[in-house]
């Protein structure tokens, strides 16, 4: 069990990072001419749902693993000791992705304001979940996983900084 608790988070984690680079692309216009804007869009919905279905999987899995010292207090509720903190950070990333999924599908919120603030905030559940990835992970003293890290720290910045680039600066009022 804790090989799927494992092998699950791993792909919950690229799918994320996948989602929020395919969000960041198409905010940003910068899906080029070959495809359409909305297959990106699409493509970026369906990385999206597919993160939080393998999360949840994750999280199933490590309460299965009698192992892994996970209960119910643990997967629903924050805790700030410093031996929970590393699992806490995914406990708030989960809700965080639950948010932005759920406001969105199967319908957007109608508060476009809103409904951004809430969408942008996957930037720090991102930042949160690869946290605990790091923190919890038995294979994060791993090479391999640790090159992982760097790859997904690296695409979700440039996904940051070509949106935060391509922001139009305000009017200041004359
Ligand atoms: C599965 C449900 C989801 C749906 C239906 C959805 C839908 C959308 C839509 C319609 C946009 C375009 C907004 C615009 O520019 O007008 C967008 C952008 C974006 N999405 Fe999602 N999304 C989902 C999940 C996620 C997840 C799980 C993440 C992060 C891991 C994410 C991160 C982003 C980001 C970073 C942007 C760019 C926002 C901006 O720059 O303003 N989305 N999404
Ligand atoms: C309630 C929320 C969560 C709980 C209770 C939880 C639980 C755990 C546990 C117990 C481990 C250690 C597994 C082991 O090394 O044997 C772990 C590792 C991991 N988790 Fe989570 N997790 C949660 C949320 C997330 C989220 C949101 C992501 C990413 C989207 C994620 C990705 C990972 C990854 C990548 C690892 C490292 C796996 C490895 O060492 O190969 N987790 N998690």
């Amino acid at each position: 069990m804790a090989a799927i608790t494992r092998s699950t988070g791993i792909v919950a984690m690229a799918l994320m990072v996948l989602s929020l680079l395919w969000g960041f692309l198409f905010s940003s216009r910068a899906t080029g001419k070959r495809l359409r804007p909305n297959w990106w869009l699409d493509l970026h919905i369906w990385l999206g749902g597919l993160a939080l279905i393998f999360t949840i999987v994750h999280i199933v899995a490590s309460l299965l693993d009698t192992n892994s010292g996970i209960g119910l207090v643990e997967v629903f509720v924050p805790r700030l000791s410093a031996a929970d903190r590393s699992i806490t950070w995914g406990v708030l990333a989960t809700y965080i992705t639950a948010a932005v999924v759920l406001t969105t599908w199967p319908k957007r919120w109608k508060n476009r304001r809103w409904w951004r603030v809430v969408h942008v905030l996957s930037v720090v559940g991102t930042a949160l979940a690869l946290v605990h990835s790091y923190q919890s992970g038995s294979d994060s003293t791993q090479f391999a996983f640790q090159v992982g890290m760097v790859i997904a720290v690296a695409v979700a910045t440039y996904g940051l900084g070509l949106r935060l680039s391509t922001l139009r600066p305000q009017r200041k009022p004359s």
